[in-house]
């Protein structure tokens, strides 16, 4: 991707946009700075700033103006410096995963989007240095990868809110292979992932036991949710598959024979019924995920919006928020 201050020869300009391109040798104006929600440092915390140079659309690139996005638990993670021994850092690291918005230039040799087209997705954590993020108002992504067209009965919020989470309970689906005959336990069910995945399964005619606080009641049963156990009491049942989003040490002796285990954090151990999940933001992933929502199979559930002005305080809603689906930001 295209970072500070390379050439914009030969780009789309969209009509209305904001800012002109400056010619070579000017002085970049305050107007051409991009907003955007930054790690600095390991030693400080993640703040809002406004002086990031506009990035340019190079060949095979799009650049998006972000409207909104959401927040997930990585966010937390890379601003709390959870992976400074797993990657390298290249800072300022723009926090942000998921994204929702506008072309609003085309780099050359561009095909498949035009100016104003709508497009969603996700950036991932490593790529391949901790760096981008979509909580900026101007971002580059290549045109082949990261995003797809934005479904169309979403509004910009909901479908900022859904790709990371979704495409991971999508492949928590394929996995697990939800039936009418199967009893699916999913632990971590109010949140995003779990939220998708209980929608899904079922869809797909599953008995969907989920443990949950007394207050979630409503909630699950409006997902699909079959059973509601209290999420404090130990668990003394079988059942066919296991989607575990919160344990870093999965039940599966509640498995029966057969039985499949899930988790996107890596636990789900060794074995040919055991997957650990990782969610690929390809164009494929988020066309089926589009697909799933545009015709209401999935649907977003948008616990809050929070300004990118304040995005430290829906950082923090992570950790100090009981969490029914989706925590939103609001870029632009
Ligand atoms: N590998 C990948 O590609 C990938 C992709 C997506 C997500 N992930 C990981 O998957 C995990 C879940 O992500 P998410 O976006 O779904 O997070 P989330 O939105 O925070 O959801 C977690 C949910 O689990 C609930 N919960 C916590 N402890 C529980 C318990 N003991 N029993 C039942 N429910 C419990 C939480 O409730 P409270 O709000 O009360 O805590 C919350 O509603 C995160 O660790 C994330 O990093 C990995």
């Amino acid at each position: 991707m295209a970072h500070k201050g390379a050439e914009a020869r030969g780009e789309g300009v969209a009509r209305g946009a904001r800012r002109e391109v400056a010619a070579p040798g000017t002085i970049r104006t305050e107007e051409q700075l991009v907003r955007a929600f930054t790690l600095d440092s390991f030693e400080s915390p993640p703040r809002l700033r406004d002086d990031l140079p506009e990035p340019t659309a190079a060949e095979g690139e799009l650049l998006i103006r972000v409207h909104a996005s959401s927040v997930n638990p990585v966010d937390a993670a890379i601003a709390g410096g959870v992976l400074k021994e797993m990657a390298e850092h290249d800072f300022p690291v723009t926090l942000g995963r998921d994204l929702a918005g506008v072309v609003e230039r085309v780099g050359r040799d561009v095909s498949r989007y035009q100016i104003g087209d709508e497009v969603y997705g996700f950036l991932p954590a490593v790529n391949p240095t901790v760096h981008e993020g979509s909580w900026a108002e101007l971002i580059t992504v290549p045109e082949f990868n990261f995003v797809a067209p934005k479904p169309r009965n979403l509004d910009l919020a909901e479908a900022g809110a859904a790709p990371l989470a979704g495409i991971t309970a999508l492949a928590a689906r394929d996995v697990l292979e939800p039936t009418s005959d199967k009893t699916i336990l999913v632990i971590g069910a109010t949140g995003g992932v779990g939220s998708f995945f209980v929608q899904l399964a079922s869809a797909a005619g599953a008995h969907v036991v989920a443990p949950a606080l007394p207050e979630d009641e409503g909630y699950l049963r409006d997902l699909g949710t079959s059973e509601i156990l209290d999420r404090d009491a130990d668990l003394d049942i079988t059942v066919d598959a296991i989607l575990d989003v919160v344990s870093y040490a999965p039940r599966d002796e509640l498995l029966n024979e057969g039985g499949r285990l899930a988790s996107p954090l890596g636990a789900a151990g060794d074995g040919p019924l055991r997957f650990n999940l990782v969610a690929q933001p390809t164009p494929e992933n988020l066309q089926r995920l589009g697909e799933l929502l545009d015709d209401r199979t999935l649907r977003v559930h948008l616990q809050r919006n929070y300004l990118l002005a304040h995005a430290a305080e829906a950082l923090q809603a992570l950790s100090n928020v009981h969490k029914q689906g989706k925590l939103g930001v609001e870029i632009a």
